[in-house]
């Protein structure tokens, strides 16, 4: 059965299940700033267990013998996910790919090999017929050793469309069962990125013995919007990382991803296996063992994401929290949704914090504790409960309240 995509005019599969293969520990490990040790990285590996990600591309076992032991250790401890290693489309890469997953409960080797006209003269000096030949020779040779192989014509982004049926129809006879299709460079629009997966599905003979898969970068800030138009056109698998680190600008950020399929159900129709409260959890960890903090206000997993300070913001979400938040904090392991008090808050936001706290301030004394607090919060960007435990006992605690600060005339702008 095939259902039309929200444009009305592609039909996509019945399968409704997307694959989420994470590549945090290789895309992103590999990226300046991001690098981690073996047992940083077995920890990291666990978390993304924890997360339920279908596949864990662990490293690049050929690049460095750190890198082969990352791999080795996380596809002997790692029970749960397909463990991946990637591989350039030669011999000795895909033998050490092999070695170092021989552990593991569920193995992939990821061949890649640029297509694109620039990589083909500039890096590989090949021609498209050795292209097409070393991505047949390579598949069978790494198909000799798992049935759990992926292909990646990287640069697909700016490879000729015929040359790239050509290749991927190549990689499938040969043996591959997930072909990646990577905007290494990050250069395509949704609309390019829509059309290319389906001008694959419809011209590619021998598409259905393979599942597609789409890599993005985020050069234009379009990784997560042309990941999400890759599945529009049918691609089912979904290469991402936490908190979006990779190369350059990143790679397209998992929670994303996922937060974008699991919220927005009747624009996508599609799932993924994530336990989506292990979001946050994991978000955390990779930035203290890669010591980068997440922006705060980034997607789903900033400090910001769930944190309303205007006071009509707040207001609103007293009342009801869908008036500004479309997810539930909870849902992505935060665990509550934080009010942040600051310069903009008003009286709702502060009179439910102190209730919060067991406090409830009679009239004159809360707009006494609501003028000071003002006074407060443009000294300071973001008021905790201990300040205002301090601001209440100043102004509720019989014995202060002889001592007022704050003169009369600057509390009554503030009434
Ligand atoms: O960006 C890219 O093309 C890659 C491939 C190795 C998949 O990371
Ligand atoms: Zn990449």
């Amino acid at each position: 059965m095939t259902r039309i995509n929200g444009n009305g005019h592609t039909a996509v599969p019945a399968d409704n299940r997307v694959t989420v293969f994470d590549t945090s520990l290789r895309d992103g490990e590999q990226s300046p700033g991001f690098s981690m040790t073996t047992s940083q990285k077995v920890r990291m590996a666990r978390a993304l267990c924890a997360l339920k990600v279908d596949v864990l591309e662990a490293g690049f076992a050929a690049s460095s013998p750190g890198d082969f032991e990352s791999v080795r250790q996380i596809a002997m401890e790692t029970d749960g996910p397909v463990v991946c290693s990637l591989a350039r489309a030669n011999e000795a890469d895909i033998e050490a790919a092999g070695e170092a997953l021989a552990p593991a409960q569920k193995k992939r080797i990821h061949v890649f090999l640029a297509t694109s006209p620039i990589h083909r003269k500039a890096k590989l000096k090949m021609t498209r017929g050795e292209v097409t030949k070393a991505t047949a020779e390579s598949v069978a040779m790494a198909r000799s050793i798992t049935d759990d192989v992926q292909f990646s014509p990287e640069d697909a982004g700016r490879t000729e469309m015929d040359f790239l049926v050509e290749v991927v129809g190549s990689a499938i006879a040969a043996g591959a069962t997930t072909i990646n299709l990577p905007d290494t460079v990050g250069y395509l629009t949704p609309e390019e990125m829509f059309e290319m997966i389906s001008a694959v599905r419809t011209r590619v003979p021998n598409i259905n013995q393979a599942r597609i898969s789409v890599h993005c970068h985020n050069d234009l800030g379009l990784a997560v919007a042309n990941t999400l138009a890759a599945l529009r056109a049918g691609a089912r698998q979904v290469e991402c990382t936490i908190n979006g680190i990779g190369e350059r600008a990143g790679n397209a950020a998992l929670e994303e991803i996922v937060m974008a399929l699991h919220t927005r159900p009747e624009a996508f129709g599609l799932e993924t296996g994530i336990d989506t409260r292990q979001l946050y959890p994991a978000s955390r960890l990779l930035g203290e063992l890669t010591g980068n903090p997440v922006p705060r206000n980034k997607a789903i997993v900033g400090r910001n994401a769930f944190a309303h300070e205007a006071g009509i913001h707040q207001h609103g979400v007293l009342q009801d929290a869908a008036t500004y938040e479309i997810m539930h904090p909870q849902d992505v392991g935060v665990p509550e949704s934080r009010l942040v008090l600051g310069k903009h808050s008003g009286r709702h936001a502060l009179s439910a914090r102190l209730a919060a706290l067991g406090h409830s301030p009679i009239d004159d004394e809360f707009e006494r504790l609501f003028a000071d607090f003002k006074i407060m919060a443009d000294r300071k960007q973001e008021i905790t409960d201990s300040d205002l435990e301090g601001l209440v006992q100043e102004i509720v605690c019989p014995a202060n309240r002889a001592r007022d600060h704050v003169s009369g005339s600057i509390r009554a702008i503030y009434r």
